[in-house]
């Protein structure tokens, strides 16, 4: 009896300090300025083969030749989302964080020796923030549209991300009343690039941005094209039921390696089998549109922290201190980008030693998560 009640005790205790999470579809009618590419979506091995070889060619200007023109899409999609808040209600402010390129909304609260490896436990449980991370357009459990080359693109996915910060910020989601007054956006590389154009459109609908995974040096995206082993979907077991033809993963571990994750023993194996396991697809559309908007200086007049590991391999080519992309003018990759941020309160670029692109799945994820919310608590 006594040994019940003190397990009682014990269990509300430990209850006290977790979040409350719940997942909630929202749905969103947009519409955006896509490209057109004249393309049909790559369905067979050699066919993917060809089109990374064709992208990571050197000077190729592939999505140039490859445009036709613009065209308006419009439609109505449904955003998977989980909205964590601490337990004793809605927290100081939302962060709301959309993922890149290789996984779903999952990648920011890993669920891989739990909480060691999830920025939203640290985020809501520790810092007192609600959290709000949602599934990209055709990943996951949000709408897979039609079309992997001239609907599912980043034009797009900044209009669903827009129509979902002005939900969150009236307090117009179904199961979220509170209306936000202040909301940040984290964004990891693809999802980085979608925030930038969303504060570049709209400097107002955010109070602070963190682009993890990011740098804007385009050079060495043809690495991480042609390293992450890409195949067509149906090739992969763990997703073939889940995707349509069009979709495109990564076909191994290797390719899951060398694209996020750093040399040098810097992470658990164990860690790397679970992110392939888990790893998500990707479309034509997306890869081909990765660096729309991202060469424009940006209105954002708020506090900015770009972040990514040392040996980031899409944005930094491996080695983000070396400068040689940019003459030597700065101090490293990341700071290279100060100047598109001209009005922004805060610039801070931090290059975080022995990690690489996937920031989440090494050793120093900790570092990496307690840097980020030392920069929002300190500067938002
Ligand atoms: C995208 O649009 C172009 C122009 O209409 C067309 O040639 C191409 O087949 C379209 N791609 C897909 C996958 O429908
Ligand atoms: C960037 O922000 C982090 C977190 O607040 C801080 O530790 C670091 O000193 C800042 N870097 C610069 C160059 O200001």
């Amino acid at each position: 009896m006594k040994s019940t009640t003190l397990l009682a005790v014990v269990s509300t205790a430990t209850l006290a300090l977790a979040r409350k999470c719940h997942d909630i579809k929202v749905p969103v009618s947009i519409s955006a300025e896509n490209m057109v590419f004249d393309l049909e979506p790559p369905t067979t091995e050699i066919d993917v083969t060809n089109f990374y070889l064709n992208l990571a060619q050197q000077g190729a200007n592939f999505p140039g030749a490859l445009t036709t023109g613009t065209a308006k899409v419009s439609g109505h999609y449904v955003l998977q989302t989980t909205y964590c808040e601490p337990d004793d209600g809605p927290g100081h402010t939302l962060q709301v964080m959309t993922h890149g390129v290789g996984f779903d909304r999952s990648y920011w609260d890993l669920p891989f020796q739990a909480p060691k490896y999830s920025y939203v436990a640290e985020a809501v449980d520790v810092h007192g923030y609600s959290t709000l991370t949602w599934d990209r357009l055709g990943v996951g459990m949000s709408t897979h549209p039609d079309d992997t080359v001239n609907e599912t693109q980043l034009a797009l996915e900044v209009a669903a991300l827009k129509a979902l910060t002005k939900r969150l910020r009236a307090g117009k989601v179904c199961d979220i009343p509170t209306p936000y007054h202040s909301i940040v956006h984290l964004g990891h590389s693809f999802g980085s690039a979608i925030t930038y154009n969303l504060v570049n459109d709209d400097p107002k609908i955010s109070q602070g941005i963190v682009l993890t995974g990011f740098s804007q040096i385009s050079d060495f995206l043809g690495q991480f094209a042609l390293g992450a082993n890409f195949v067509p979907v149906r090739e992969v077991a763990a997703l073939a039921a889940r995707y349509e033809e069009g979709y495109i993963a990564a076909g191994s571990a290797v390719g899951v390696h060398i694209a996020f994750l750093p040399p040098g023993g810097e992470f658990d194996p164990d860690i790397l089998d679970f992110g392939f396991a888990h790893a998500q697809p990707h479309t034509t559309g997306e890869l081909l549109t990765v660096g729309v908007g991202t060469g424009e200086i940006n209105a954002f007049a708020g506090p900015c922290m770009i972040i990514t590991g040392e040996r980031d391999v899409p944005f930094c080519g491996g080695d983000c201190m070396g400068t040689a992309p940019v003459d030597g003018k700065f101090d490293n990759l990341i700071q290279a980008s100060a100047p598109m941020f001209p009005q922004a309160s805060v610039f801070n670029a931090t290059v975080v030693p022995k990690a690489a692109h996937g920031l989440h799945f090494g050793y120093s994820a900790p570092d990496v998560f307690a840097t980020i919310l030392d920069f929002l608590g300190t500067q938002v």
